[in-house]
């Protein structure tokens, strides 16, 4: 109750504002290019916003909490600051990612404002790699790779942030990350998107406008390679999107880039296993555009998250980007004739299967993951493996893992192309499961006995992580929300 009087309130004094401004000067009906030519190498979004206060004043409320309770599973933060932590809700994951800075703090994404100061604030092992982290964070990072060369992606990531201008150290995605100073047009501008465009063989220079509503996120919200020197060392970034086509990037043959060269393209051991990863991060792009049926009809990504609003007498693009749960499904309503209501619930049921599809991949993979433990340990007391059953248990277990990894790093928990998430899922669950039937075979014809329920051990990967206190709540400790483990079934090979 509380809450929603703040929150009438603040969207009162937001009405207010607005209005003050529009009969203090009444700017013209904002469509899209006024004759302003902000100069070069302004990075000031307030700059900006003086020849476009209505979008600078959206742009800023990415810094404002979003109502509780609107969203299920992107629960954002609240107005008690509360963080999400996604190893409490996806235990499995804890498991999975030990040995890696996401086994050791990873948190649900918040509002854009919160990019670098939400890296600032984690844990210093997630920014092992170096400056090369700062890429889809700052608006800066352009800047600095073009001057500092090759030596930008390995450089301490203190010494990198050191070298972007005191006052926006803390600046997240900006005005120049996605418009052309002189036109206000869309515009690319970090360097790594139109090298991953010639991949799929699109033309930077020949973009339709609807596209470009897409392509501004996929700046960032794609995933990305950091390949690695023989010391470990970062040397350059790219989207792996080698083989594919626009509207069809798919995970199988990112799989493939992964697979075509393990030791430059690995970037960290899992310390269960002992094997090197890749490792996949937020997909929104190449999961949205692969055929659902959003993109075929020709939604782009601005659609759904920067809709049209109405602000007295002007219509801007809503420059709050949220998820549309958290902003009155009003990004929805504008093509659908249904109720917000029963658009939510859509959304909700998607989730919900998604959610539940990926703890039973998740669950088994991180059986399979124990497994290869008890299996390599076996070997080290020196009992024999059959080489040719645990290499193929070991391919079918990174196929799972890899699939597993796309659909928990992407961030609409399947609703941006539900029947993919189900394939991509689907198929994880029957890699994993046949992983571990081979790998049962390869422990019994060693001597070793596995036994029927396979201990996790999930509480010490989760309790025992980093150097920093947790910031979850304490009703967010560990469980097994959806009874996984009891419904994971012994495999057949069992008993024989
Ligand atoms: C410069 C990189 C960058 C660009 C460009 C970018 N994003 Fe983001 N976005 C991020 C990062 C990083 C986060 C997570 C911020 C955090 O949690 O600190 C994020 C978070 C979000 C969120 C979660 C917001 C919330 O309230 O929880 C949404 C939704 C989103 N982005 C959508 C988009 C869309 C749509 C576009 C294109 C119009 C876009 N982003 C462009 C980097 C970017
Ligand atoms: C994450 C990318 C992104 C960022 C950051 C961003 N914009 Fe936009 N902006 C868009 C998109 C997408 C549109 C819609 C353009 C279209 O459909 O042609 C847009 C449209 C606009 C328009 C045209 C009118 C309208 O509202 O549709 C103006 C003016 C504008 N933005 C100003 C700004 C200013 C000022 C800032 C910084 C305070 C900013 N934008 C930051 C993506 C962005
Ligand atoms: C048809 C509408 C629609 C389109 C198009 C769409 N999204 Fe989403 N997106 C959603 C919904 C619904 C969610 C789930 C939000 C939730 O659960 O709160 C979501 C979630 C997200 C999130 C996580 C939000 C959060 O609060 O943490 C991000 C980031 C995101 N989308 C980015 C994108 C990007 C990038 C694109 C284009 C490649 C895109 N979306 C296209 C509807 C859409
Ligand atoms: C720009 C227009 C547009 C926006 C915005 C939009 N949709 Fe759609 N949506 C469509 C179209 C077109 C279809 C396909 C309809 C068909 O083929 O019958 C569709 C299909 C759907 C479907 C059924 C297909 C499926 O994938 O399950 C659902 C559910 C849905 N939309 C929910 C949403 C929700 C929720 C939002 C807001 C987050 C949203 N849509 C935003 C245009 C839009």
């Amino acid at each position: 109750m509380k809450l929603q009087k703040t929150f009438v309130a603040k969207a009162i004094m937001v009405v207010l504002g607005v209005v003050l401004m529009l009969g203090a000067c009444s700017p013209p009906k904002s469509e899209p290019v006024k004759t302003v030519t902000i100069p070069d190498d302004v990075y000031d979004p307030a700059i900006w916003g003086i020849a476009f206060p209505l979008e600078y004043d959206y742009w800023r409320k990415t810094k404002d909490p979003k109502p509780v309770g609107q969203s299920k599973y992107k629960k954002g933060y609240d107005t008690d600051l509360v963080i999400y932590d996604k190893l409490s809700e996806y235990p499995y994951l804890a498991l999975l990612y030990h040995g890696w800075g996401f086994g050791i703090e990873y948190n649900e994404s918040r509002g854009h404002h919160y990019m670098i100061i939400d890296q600032l604030e984690i844990d210093p092992s997630r920014l092992k790699p170096g400056g090369v982290c700062l890429s889809c964070k700052s608006p800066y990072a352009p800047k600095l790779e073009k001057e500092l060369g090759p030596a930008y992606y390995s450089m301490p990531y203190v010494d990198a942030h050191a070298k972007i201008p005191e006052q926006f150290q803390k600046l997240g995605a900006a005005c120049s990350d996605c418009h052309d100073n002189k036109t206000m047009a869309l515009k690319i501008s970090h360097p790594a998107l139109n090298g991953a465009l010639k991949f799929i063989g699109k033309d930077p220079a020949q973009l339709t406008r609807q596209e470009m509503r897409s392509l501004m996120c996929a700046q960032c919200h794609v995933t990305y390679v950091i390949p690695r020197d023989k010391d470990m060392k970062p040397t350059g970034l790219f989207f792996p999107w080698q083989g594919s086509k626009e509207g069809d990037i798919s995970m199988e043959n990112m799989i493939k880039v992964f697979k075509s060269d393990p030791g430059k393209y690995g970037e960290w051991v899992q310390a269960v296993t002992g094997f090197k990863l890749s490792y996949i991060r937020h997909p929104e792009y190449e999961f949205f555009s692969r055929g659902g049926t959003h993109w075929n009809a020709g939604v782009s990504c601005a659609d759904c998250h920067m809709p049209y609003i109405r602000v007295g007498a002007n219509k801007i693009s809503d420059h709050d980007v949220t998820s549309p749960l958290k902003a009155d499904m009003k990004a929805c309503t504008q093509c659908h004739a249904q109720s917000a209501q029963w658009l939510k619930d859509r959304v909700f049921a998607i989730q919900d299967r998604t959610v539940s599809e990926m703890s039973r991949a998740g669950y088994a993979a991180a059986v399979t993951a124990k497994l290869f433990e008890m299996a390599h340990k076996a070997q080290k007391e020196g009992k024999n493996l059959d080489q040719d059953l645990y290499d193929k248990a070991k391919d079918l277990y990174l196929e799972a893992f890899y699939r597993l990894n796309y659909i928990a790093a992407e961030n609409s928990v399947g609703f941006h192309n539900p029947t993919e998430g189900m394939r991509i899922l689907g198929d994880a669950i029957a890699m994993a499961t046949k992983s571990e039937a081979l790998l049962r075979q390869v422990l019994t014809k060693a001597g070793v006995e596995a036994p029927a329920y396979v201990n996790l051990e999930l509480a010490k990967y989760l309790n025992k992580r980093g150097v920093k206190p947790l910031n979850f709540k304490p009703d967010q400790e560990f469980k097994d929300p959806y009874g996984i483990q009891d419904m994971l079934t012994p495999p057949a090979s069992l008993g024989k």
